[in-house]
């Protein structure tokens, strides 16, 4: 009896897997019967395998499919069991990105509005009208004219990493370069997001710096669940995923809430994102006559109050912003300097640089002398060239769409994706691609160089939109620790750097490790 009872087990179990993997597979001849090139796909993985067995970054995937389409404009691919096309061209590029933004305003990525709150309320997750009126709202807040406004608080954080490594040299320890600038990138988000003091580089143990290294999610399936948010959140219906972790964005959110209401009671101004935001309600009270209640943040949210920037809206774009601004920027000034140690003769030209400009603007560091030092601004750009943070983008076509030039029709709801890494490494466009040559970005160079061959911060209306507070932190960073020390590489330095596959913006994998020397000041 028994052994017929687990016969008849056996047998339902391989009908329904049967049926499963018939349901995953139902889409693979999706790009076969439209004549588009395309990655094999497995069944339930689709090309997401080795993402899935977190030994691939989810954006060397889509880079590897960028390397073997060869000479073809565009190459299809599958996540899971959702096709979406990796489109290589650039002038195809151009028109998703740009000329036909109308079809491509969406961004696949999406996220539950039940669960994410912050992620669905922010411009990051929303998408249509409710995009479109924040976007407007916020671009004002990161104007160059507030950059100018909020440069004294980032170079006070400079001055704090300065002191942080003249220590760990004195003492004559090693520094884990990733570490550090985490500590750097953390405090200044903290201050000029939040208007409170980060402490990590003094090794305070402040408790916002907690909540914001466990806001996005970092666990071991981190790499897994960002392939499904962006390339196939139609699985979030069956897949109990969530963006962020609970606790430390509802920590996140009551520090932000008190901020904010802080400030409106005590009239404080500080220059930074805060005050910005703070503007958005005053213009608002204005046309309304209403002030809004703080403290009622979460109960007041409605959805159809999609031209108004509501509370919840306000934090949590400033998360968002914490998040965008952190792991972005620790990235690029991390990579910057492994670069650097590695090239001492670019490492020289910006030293002398620094301190040629530095001297004209009497000894200090101010706005106007790191605008000024264009061979700075060329490190940063061939640094975000061969290790752009976020190195694909993806779209979602709201409507069909034919590609130009072609006969195919992409059907409504079908993802695209492009490689930045893929465009910034393309022998095509870039002589000598993966060596690192600042002077590929003099002005004379930049000339010569097709539109839409490097896109670290994308390009059209939905392109990343700090992308001169990105700069500004990461500039005056390097040019604090370019004048005060002399890198090189250690026994211990990795080479080639490898990148977390748990992290959804590209870090390097471990602790990098490089020797900084004191320059004498004369
Ligand atoms: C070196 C630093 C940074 C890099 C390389 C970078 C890159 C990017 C990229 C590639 C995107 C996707 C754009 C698209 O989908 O077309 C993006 C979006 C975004 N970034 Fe950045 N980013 C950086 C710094 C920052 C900073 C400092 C902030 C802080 C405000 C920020 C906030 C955002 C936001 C809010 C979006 C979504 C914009 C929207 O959907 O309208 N990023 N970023």
């Amino acid at each position: 009896m028994a052994v017929v009872a687990w016969y008849w087990m056996v047998a339902a179990l391989v009908v329904l897997v049967g049926l499963l993997c018939r349901y995953m597979t139902r889409n693979f001849n999706f790009w076969k019967d439209r004549g588009v090139p395309y990655m094999r796909p497995w069944p339930f993985v689709g090309n997401m395998g080795t993402v899935v067995a977190c030994k691939e970054h989810l954006a060397d995937v889509v880079f590897r499919c960028y390397r073997l389409a060869g000479d073809v404009p565009f190459k299809g691919m599958f996540a899971f069991d959702q096709p979406f096309l990796m489109v290589k061209d650039p002038e195809l590029v151009g028109r998703i990105f740009v000329a036909d933004f109308g079809t491509f305003h969406t961004r696949n990525f999406e996220v539950n509005s039940e669960t994410d709150t912050v992620f669905a309320n922010s411009i990051f997750g929303a998408q249509g009208r409710k995009w479109k009126v924040m976007r407007y709202k916020l671009v004002p807040a990161f104007s160059s004219g507030k950059m100018k406004k909020m440069f004294p608080l980032v170079d006070d954080v400079g001055k704090d990493l300065i002191q942080n490594i003249q220590k760990a040299v004195r003492e004559d320890s090693a520094v884990d370069v990733r570490q550090v600038l985490t500590c750097y990138t953390a405090d200044i988000v903290c201050s000029i997001f939040l208007g409170v003091e980060g402490g990590s580089l003094k090794n305070e143990d402040s408790p916002v710096c907690r909540q914001l290294h466990r806001f996005l999610r970092k666990d071991a399936f981190a790499g897994p669940a960002y392939a499904v948010f962006f390339l196939a959140p139609q699985l979030l219906r069956f897949l109990p995923f969530k963006f962020t972790s609970s606790d430390a964005e509802k920590g996140l959110f009551d520090t932000i809430v008190q901020v904010m209401d802080h400030r409106k009671k005590t009239g404080e101004v500080r220059g930074d994102v805060v005050d910005a935001v703070l503007r958005i309600f005053d213009d608002q009270d204005a046309e309304t006559g209403k002030a809004p209640a703080m403290d009622e943040a979460w109960e007041q949210s409605t959805e159809q109050q999609d031209e108004v920037m509501d509370v919840i809206k306000a934090v949590s774009n400033i998360m968002i912003f914490l998040e965008g601004g952190f792991d972005t920027t620790s990235s690029v000034l991390t990579f910057a300097l492994y670069e650097l140690a590695f090239h001492q003769d670019v490492q020289e030209k910006l030293r002398q640089e620094i301190q040629m400009v530095t001297a004209k603007h009497r000894g200090q560091l101010t706005y106007a002398a790191v605008m000024e030092m264009t061979f700075l601004d060329n490190t940063m750009s061939e640094t975000l060239r061969l290790h752009p943070p976020l190195n694909f983008v993806d779209r979602r076509a709201t409507e069909d769409y034919r590609l130009p030039g072609t006969d195919l029709v992409l059907p409504k709801n079908t993802a695209v994706v492009v490689s930045l890494l893929g465009l910034h490494t393309d022998p095509r466009y870039w002589k000598e691609p993966l060596r690192f040559i600042p002077e590929r970005f003099s002005d004379e160079n930049s000339k010569r160089r097709p539109r839409f061959t490097y896109l670290p911060f994308s390009d059209g209306p939905r392109m990343c939109i700090g992308p001169r507070l990105g700069q500004l932190v990461a500039k005056t960073a390097l040019a604090h620790i370019i004048s005060n020390f002399r890198i090189s590489p250690t026994a211990k330095t990795p080479q080639p750097l490898m990148k977390d596959p748990g992290k959804l913006v590209g870090a390097p994998k471990g602790q990098l490790e490089l020797s900084f020397q004191q320059i004498p000041s004369e």
